[in-house]
């Protein structure tokens, strides 16, 4: 089965979220963490960015043991240096290094002609190389970029030593099936591409970081970027965990495996939340609070007779202790019984009849029904005859 290397960039990419600012101690919280949920890789800030990012990035270099720990750097040497410095005594560092490929960023940002890009992409890689044995080489904005292009500086920056290419879709512009033939371009027209590693970094501007990185995996990228809950710059990353479990349980279709520790999920999620002050939407997929929620009739009698019925994902596969019957107006008698007898009540028949139509008055009232209600109805019935 082939292996996709998990890069974690909640640390930086996540970071750069609006609003978001780790200090050092919570960076090392959230690393500690990511080290348990098996990220092969993760990237824990911008050295050359602050010297409070410098710190908390040479903090977790010397700390993580179980993980390759990177850092970004533009393509200039005081970036470099600043990432060499941080990242030095870490068990396994990995230099992070980027320039824009595409023609927008090119002339209107770097204002360098594609001949200058190709230049110092090489010689900031060979610089690189001095010190660092592994270079991630980025080329951002590659989805928007000339394929023809892309592939010459590809060939040029693996010759000056890069042993991964990471092609983002930094602005989340592209689909899955572009995406996917981006992939498959490059491996058909970079002669010495066996030689690296290929990564996927999607951003969530139209909604497809996950499935873009999917269709990448299917084009041959061996590595995946993202972040937990999906956090990062405007719309986000590529969330994770949704990426780990759409992996894990289609297995059918994909006969791929990550080194994650799948129930981990929801307490990195909870984590990164917490300390990022990101708020997980209710719906968000696998960690959302409604994720193992189910609030109609049909469902809740579906779920209890064959929990398979209408939950692809086990809520234990995750880390989350059971899935939930929300009792609100849509709940039929089936998952109410229940309720009551996790609640510790067998009714009657004629007392569960009363308690049932009890409740669904309230269900008019109050979107969602607590197990507070529950018990104040039920008192009622119990005590009056
Ligand atoms: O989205 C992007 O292009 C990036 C690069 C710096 C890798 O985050
Ligand atoms: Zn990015």
């Amino acid at each position: 089965m082939a292996h996709v290397k998990i890069f974690d960039t909640t640390l930086r990419d996540g970071e750069q979220s609006p609003g978001v600012n780790l200090n050092r101690l919570e960076k090392l919280e959230i690393a500690k963490q990511l080290e348990r949920f098996g990220v092969d890789v993760m990237e824990a800030g911008f050295p050359a960015s602050s010297q409070g990012d410098f710190e908390g990035v040479r903090e977790i270099a010397r700390t993580i043991k179980n993980a390759s720990v990177t850092g970004l750097a533009r393509a200039v040497k005081s970036d470099i240096d600043a990432a060499w410095e941080a990242l030095k005594e870490g068990a396994d560092p990995r230099l992070h290094c980027f320039i824009a490929t595409s023609p927008i960023h090119m002339e209107y940002k770097l204002k360098k002609s594609p001949e200058q890009v190709i230049q110092t992409a090489v010689e900031m890689v060979k610089y690189g190389k001095k010190n660092f044995d592994k270079i991630e080489w980025s080329a951002e904005d590659a989805s928007r970029s000339d394929l023809d292009f892309l592939a010459r500086i590809i060939k040029e920056v693996i010759d000056a030593g890069a042993t991964v290419i990471n092609l983002p879709d930094t602005v989340g512009y592209t689909t899955p099936y572009e995406y996917g033939q981006i992939f498959n371009y490059i491996t058909q027209n970079v002669p010495n591409i066996d030689k690296v590693s290929l990564s996927a970094h999607c951003h969530d501007d139209l909604g497809m970081a996950v499935a873009n990185s999917i269709a990448a995996i299917e084009n041959g990228a061996t590595q995946v970027e993202g972040t937990i809950n999906g956090i990062g710059e405007r719309a986000g990353n590529a969330a994770l965990e949704e990426l780990a479990v759409a992996l894990t349980i289609r297995k059918d279709f994909y006969p791929h495996h990550t080194g994650l520790v799948l129930n981990e999920i929801k307490r990195t999620s909870d984590l990164v939340s917490k300390l990022t002050g990101m708020v997980v939407p209710r719906n968000k997929a696998v960690v959302g609070q409604n994720a193992f929620a189910h609030e109609s009739g049909i469902h809740q009698d579906g779920v209890l007779k064959h929990a398979e019925t209408y939950e692809i994902i086990t809520p234990e596969l995750v880390g989350v202790k059971s899935n939930s019957l929300v009792m609100g107006k849509h709940s039929g008698k089936h998952a109410f019984k229940d309720k009551l007898q996790q609640l510790g009540y067998t009714l009657s028949d004629e007392k569960l009849l009363a308690a049932f139509t009890e409740f669904k008055k309230l269900t008019d009232k109050k979107k969602e029904v607590t197990d507070d209600d529950l018990f104040s109805i039920l008192t009622e019935i119990q005590t009056t005859s």
